[in-house]
């Protein structure tokens, strides 16, 4: 029960916490130096400008579709929280590679998972799907309308990339993470979200043509080349710029100083943008997870990913104040602060 200004609320007041992490990556590893015989490119200049060294390329002939990849992801993540599929009242897939333009994978998913209750739905966000997606489920719960929920952070970009441009290709990768959201009257787990957006910057990062845009709908039945067309050096600027000041504005909500933050754990885009982050927020590297060297930016599946990763590895303990920073095409971006609870 919480007294407000006088007022005695009897309603249970609803936090998020999250209860299970789970993640799944392809089996195929492509190294910088595979990369060498596709593009003009070398494992020194992708290392020292990106930090990547290998990253994962999924196949659907080998059961990596996004479906695939996010339900056992998902599977993991519902047995550490001990939550069956039938628990699961919502279901929130972040992704921008959807197997099909419809149903969602969100829907794919529930039938993988035989999860017969609730509500299944995608959220496109770019890059920032994950984040976006534990928003919505973070406000269900606080409202009381979701109990039991599932976030999902998936993506195949290695499905949209134009693989003759160096630029992109020897960035970005495919994966999947996932985590168990419940309903808890305790205090804790996610404290605070904020979310930008500024449509405005679209055509930093798009994908060419393909889904409903088509210039001439006879044309369209020709095969449409669905290329991911991006701006690398103003979206790097971007993204040290926004996520500065979106992660300030976190710490100030909660009353939290930087020397409290136990963990961040931030969207994995380019190891020179993580670092440049660390520095400005005056926080240490050994207190900043970092997968992207052997996984590169799996788009909205980077988060949960590292989260997971971190939570298995011991680098999560109780009561940890862990912040997540995301950013990608739109442009979003966003910071989370939660208060670590498993
Ligand atoms: N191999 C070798 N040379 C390359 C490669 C490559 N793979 N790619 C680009 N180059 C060349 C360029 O052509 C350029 O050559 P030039 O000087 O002769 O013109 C030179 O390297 C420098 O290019 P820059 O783009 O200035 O290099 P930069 O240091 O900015 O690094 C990078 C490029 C890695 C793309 C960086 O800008 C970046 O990481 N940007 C942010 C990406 C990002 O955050 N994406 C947004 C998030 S959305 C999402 O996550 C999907």
């Amino acid at each position: 029960m919480k007294q407000i200004k006088g007022l005695k609320v009897t309603e249970m007041i609803h936090h998020a916490h999250i209860a299970g992490t789970g993640s799944s990556m392809p089996e195929r590893i492509l190294y910088n130096k595979d990369l060498e015989s596709i593009v003009d490119t070398s494992d020194e200049w992708i290392v020292r400008r990106s930090g990547i060294r290998e990253r994962r390329i999924s196949s659907t002939e080998r059961d990596e579709s996004t479906t695939d990849l996010s339900t056992r992801a998902s599977t993991k993540a519902l047995e550490m929280a001990g939550v069956s599929a039938e628990e699961l009242d919502m279901i929130v897939v972040g992704t921008v590679t959807s197997d099909r333009q419809f149903p969602s994978t969100a829907c794919m998913v529930q039938e993988a998972l035989d999860a017969r209750n609730g509500v299944a739905f995608d959220v496109s966000a770019g890059c920032s799907g994950f984040l976006y997606a534990l928003n919505v489920v973070n406000n269900a719960i606080q409202c009381g309308t979701s109990r039991t929920a599932l976030v999902v952070g998936v993506d195949r970009l290695s499905s949209v990339i134009n693989w003759q441009d160096r630029g992109t290709c020897v960035l970005l990768a495919d994966g999947a993470g996932a985590v168990v959201v419940s309903s808890s009257p305790n205090e804790g787990g996610i404290l605070s979200t904020h979310l930008k957006t500024d449509g405005r910057l679209w055509k930093l990062l798009y994908s060419s043509d393909g889904n409903a845009y088509t210039p001439d709908i006879l044309q369209g039945l020709a095969k449409i080349p669905f290329h991911l067309k991006m701006s690398g050096s103003r979206l790097f600027k971007k993204a040290i710029e926004c996520l500065s000041s979106i992660s300030r504005d976190a710490l100030k909500h909660n009353s939290l100083s930087s020397d409290e933050i136990d963990l961040v754990v931030p969207h994995q885009a380019n190891i020179r943008i993580i670092q440049a982050l660390a520095n400005n927020l005056h926080i240490p590297m050994d207190k900043v997870y970092t997968n992207i060297h052997k996984y590169g930016n799996t788009s909205s599946a980077t988060i949960p990913i590292a989260l997971d990763e971190a939570n298995r590895e011991g680098r999560l303990n109780k009561g940890d104040h862990v912040l997540l920073m995301t950013f990608g095409a739109g442009l979003t971006w966003g910071a989370s602060i939660l208060k670590w609870s498993i």
